[in-house]
Order: structure tokens, then C-alpha cells, then sequence
């Protein structure tokens, strides 16, 4: 079924309106990769693809949640039975509201519905939208209201004990604290932020290669893992703390793997300081650089890209500055999702076209770039 609004969706649904609608994006990230996990620098953005969230108290002892994405009959959550359930998306909704209970939040019943036009299964943080959008709920039904970097650890400890993803906590930060027209830097160290302004020429292309490759999720702890070991060797708290001298200097008790893991970790947080100049100087060939070195560190020394994300990038470049391409990427976790391509606005729909049709020389299926902006993080629109 086609609703226009959350609230329409809603009405339908249970026959009453909602007493809130949460809007809460996905996110991009323009420079910073697998580095969040590590006290690095990350530079992501909130983009104009939301989840919605419409609620209301519940009647009953259980609650009720409905999604456009699966249809059907509303789905029943026990507040007496918080536990994860497998490979189900509601993790991310149980889990946000286990650790709310945890805290001492008094929890009241409540029939949601969930609309969504932000892909899932992109790298674009489809899970860090709805695991915020969850936490929102709960805010505007408790009137208990939380900081959004509490409220965005709260959700990357659901990620960690709900859906079994050690991640960061750059997803959930950018979800949360996004600001139109700007890149948001994060010091994931102090949690420090700064917003950096989008020159107002510069368009974000994003790709999804509708790809996502099995060995996903279990890698990702192997890289962190391969980090964290990288650093014990190194002897430092985290790679956050080691110059690339150092680690050059530790090649040999390293090995080869760790050697390149580290390498991507200490050479990608530098780039981040250097993209935020560029970017605030609008100095576009060193964008366009930095990018690619970003996206060559994490295919050759980070393993995480592949040959999908690598074909767009690749294709990316071909299309060139001198027709408005600023620089390209993949973006977010890898192992399939997406890439962004930063370019002139002008240029924007040439360069998708360009993107498409070499795509479609590799590879069965179709891909379907959209431009996209920053927009401001997770809030409640309507109460
Ligand atoms: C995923 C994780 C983030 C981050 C990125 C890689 O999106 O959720 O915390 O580690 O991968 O940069």
C-alpha cells in the first residue's frame, strides 16, 4: 500500500492519528572510513532520504509496530520480552527500547508505523535512522529527553548487543546531529564536532550498488580486530595515537595484513584533516585527490571494497573534472553499498548517466544514482 504521509499510513493502520512523527535521515560519508571505531576523524552527512516514524501511546500490554517496508499485519513487541530476535530488523527497535528500560525509563506501550524512502542495505545507515527515529519515540511519549550524543550511544550500544555489529558511533552521531547545508567533522576521540559548509556548487551524487556481499558483517569485527591488535603491537591506546613513521618503523613485527590495516587507519584520518581544508577552501583538485587515495587505501589495504564499488569509482574519474567530477568514493562500511561522487551541480545528471551506462557494462543489473543534500539530524516534526 502507497501512503502520502506517515500520518496517513498511521490513520490507516490503527484508525486514530498519531501524537508524534519522527523524521530521521540517513547519512553519507564524505571522507573518514572504518576509522570511527579507532578515536579517528570522521567527516559524514546527513542526507535528504528519511525514515519516519509516526506513534502514539498503545491500549494494550503489548506494542504494535507496522512498516510500509514489509506490509501486513502490525508486528507485536512484548515490553516484558525485550530480547533480540533473529535476523530481524526489529532489533534495532528492541534494542534501542531494552537499554531505554535499562536506564530506568518507565516505558509505556505504543503503536508505531514506519515509512521509509532511505534505502536499506546501502551503507547509507538505514539502521542508525530507524535505531534513532525508535529513541525519538520514546522521548516524545516520556517527555524524557536526551542530549544526541547520549541518545546516539544509547543506539550503538543497541547496534552492538541487538544486531551483533561492533560498530562506531559515526552513524548514529551523524544521524542525530546532521545540519543542512554542511559535513559534519567528528573527533570520535572527544566526540568534539564541527560543521564544515557544502559549497553551495557542489552536488552529491550517491550509487547503491544494490550489492551487499555475505562476508559483510563479520569482517567488519575482523578489521576492528586487526586495529586493535595492529595498536597492542605498536604500543599505543588506539591507531588514533601512532604516526605513520611508526607504524612504517613496526612493519616487520606487524606482518603483512596488519602492516596495510594500520597503514589505512593512520593515512585516512590525515586525509580527513586535509579534506576539511580543501573543502573550506573549496579546493576541489585536492578533494578530488584525497578521495581516491581514501577509496585505493580501502580496497588495497583495508579489503572492505569491491569490484562494484570499484567499477563507479572508477568510472567516476573517467567521467573527469574537466566535465565537473570533484572526486568519488566508496562510502560507509563496504563490501557493496555505495559510492558518492561529489560534483558540479550542473554536471550532476551527466555524470549519472555516465555512471549508469558504465555500470551496465559490467555488471546484470541497473543502478540508480540520485543527488542528494545535507539536511538537519533526527527530529521530531510533528507533536
Ligand atoms: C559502518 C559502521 C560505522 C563505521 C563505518 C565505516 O557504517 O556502522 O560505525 O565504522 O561502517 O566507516
Amino acid at each position: 500500500m502507497k501512503f502520502n504521509s506517515p500520518q496517513q499510513a498511521f490513520e490507516s493502520v490503527y484508525g486514530r492519528p498519531p501524537v508524534a512523527v519522527i523524521q530521521s535521515p540517513g547519512r553519507i560519508n564524505l571522507i573518514g572510513e572504518h576509522v570511527d571505531y579507532l578515536d579517528g576523524l570522521v567527516m559524514p552527512v546527513a542526507i535528504d532520504r528519511h525514515v519516519h516514524m509516526a506513534v502514539s501511546p498503545g491500549n494494550g500490554h503489548t506494542c504494535r509496530v507496522w512498516s510500509a517496508l514489509s506490509g501486513g499485519e502490525p508486528v507485536e513487541i512484548s515490553m516484558d520480552k525485550l530480547e533480540p530476535r533473529p535476523d530481524s530488523w526489529l532489533n534495532y527497535i528492541i534494542g534501542v527500547l531494552a537499554l531505554l528500560r535499562d536506564r530506568g525509563t518507565r516505558l509505556p506501550t505504543f503503536d508505531a508505523v514506519i515509512t521509509s524512502d532511505l534505502p536499506t542495505g546501502a551503507g547509507l545507515s538505514s539502521s542508525a535512522a530507524l535505531e534513532t527515529a525508535t529513541a525519538l519515540c520514546m522521548e516524545a511519549l516520556t517527555g524524557e529527553e536526551m542530549t544526541p550524543v547520549n541518545r546516539a550511544r544509547l543506539c550503538q550500544q543497541a547496534e552492538h548487543d541487538f544486531a551483533g555489529v561492533p560498530c562506531g558511533i559515526m552513524d548514529q552521531l551523524a544521524v542525530g546531529a546532521g545540519k543542512a547545508g554542511h559535513a559534519l567533522q567528528i573527533d570520535c576521540r572527544d566526540l568534539y564536532m564541527q560543521l564544515v559548509p557544502i559549497p553551495d556548487d557542489m552536488a552529491i551524487l550517491v550509487t547503491d550498488t544494490r550489492v551487499k556481499h555475505s562476508l559483510g558483517d563479520g569482517e567488519y569485527r575482523k578489521r576492528r580486530e586487526d586495529c586493535e591488535k595492529a595498536s597492542d603491537i605498536l604500543g599505543v591506546d588506539s591507531l588514533r595515537d601512532a604516526a605513520l613513521a611508526l607504524v612504517e618503523s613496526g612493519r616487520d613485527r606487524l606482518g603483512d595484513q596488519l602492516f596495510r590495516r594500520a597503514r589505512h587507519a593512520v593515512s585516512e584520518i590525515e586525509r580527513v584533516r586535509q579534506f576539511n581544508k580543501a573543502l573550506e577552501s573549496s579546493d576541489t583538485a585536492t578533494i578530488g585527490k584525497l578521495m581516491l587515495a581514501s577509496h585505493q587505501s580501502l580496497r588495497n589495504d583495508f579489503n572492505v571494497s569491491c569490484d562494484e564499488l570499484d567499477i563507479l569509482v572508477e568510472a567516476a574519474y573517467d567521467f573527469g573534472p574537466e566535465r565537473g567530477l570533484f572526486g568519488s568514493r566508496m562510502t560507509g562500511g563496504g563490501f557493496g553499498g555505495s559510492t558518492i561522487s561529489l560534483v558540479r551541480r550542473d554536471a550532476a545528471e551527466e555524470l549519472k548517466q555516465h555512471l549508469q551506462s558504465a555500470f551496465r557494462k559490467h555488471f546484470k543489473h541497473e543502478v540508480n544514482p540520485f543527488i542528494t543534500q545535507a539536511v538537519d539530524g533526527a527530529k521530531i516534526i510533528e507533536a
